[in-house]
């Protein structure tokens, strides 16, 4: 019988099994494909620190031709499936690390992907992660900042998600606009927030919030079946 909710020590690559998880994980993904379908483009030095078992890694691949893509993941079973995946690719380097000790030099980076679980509530652990990113000079590169606290909202009365939910946005915003970093959109659904973060604001100088409620299973083709040699 298909099991219904997580175990405290379920591995990321466990997840992939658990129905529970995967409702939303459709439109999470649903939501990366845009962020990536508006800025990447070929030949861009792509970073993927919490990079899992290479799903959005698939969706970066299907959308650009990255001159350089850094992956990395703390899990040896992720490092693992990343390798079968991707290490035939002369462009790509994999490494199993702590990505909030560990990270590679972004001074050239272009595009950032930060699929990590953040909460306010484990905040130091970001800490070295974020003081290296209020220092960097490199007013090119563009992040993507998944939050996973959203969630928490959807046990409040209906009444009062929309001021919440939005309090804790702001909250996100100014985080980021204390580190020199400008959020340009944030992505919401019922579990997460991402945000797309720059060192430059755009003409209008607000960010736009949006909303997606829709997925598909199209992030199932780059979990399992998808063999390395297809993703050239
Ligand atoms: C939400 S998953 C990322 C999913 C991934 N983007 C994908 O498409 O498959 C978060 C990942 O962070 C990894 N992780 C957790 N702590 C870490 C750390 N300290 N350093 C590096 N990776 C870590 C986990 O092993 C997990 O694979």
């Amino acid at each position: 019988m298909a099991r219904k909710v997580p175990k405290a020590d379920e591995s990321y690559m466990d997840s992939l099994n658990n129905p529970r998880v995967n409702k939303t994980r459709g439109i999470k993904y649903a939501i990366l494909e845009q962020v990536m379908r508006d800025n990447l483009y070929d030949d861009m030095n792509i970073i993927e620190l919490f990079a899992g078992a290479g799903i959005n890694t698939g969706f970066v691949l299907e959308n650009c031709k990255p001159r350089n893509l850094y992956l990395a993941d703390i899990s040896e079973e992720c490092v693992t499936e990343l390798k079968r995946k991707f290490d035939h690719m002369s462009n790509v380097e994999i490494k199993c690390t702590d990505s909030f000790k560990d990270y590679p030099d972004m001074v050239n980076c272009d595009f950032l992907f930060l699929d990590s679980a953040f909460k306010f509530s484990i905040i130091e652990r970001f800490k070295n992660l974020f003081d290296y990113l209020s220092k960097l000079d490199n007013n090119a590169m563009k992040i993507c900042f998944t939050e996973s606290e959203t969630y928490k909202f959807t046990f409040l009365k209906k009444e009062e998600v929309q001021e919440k939910r939005q309090e804790h946005f702001n909250k996100l915003i100014k985080l980021f606009s204390d580190m020199g970093w400008y959020t340009e959109k944030l992505y919401f659904c019922s579990s997460n927030a991402y945000l797309v973060l720059t060192k430059i604001p755009n003409g209008s100088g607000g960010t736009e919030f949006i909303e997606y409620t829709q997925g598909s299973d199209k992030w199932k083709k780059y979990a399992y079946e998808q063999k390395g040699s297809d993703l050239i």
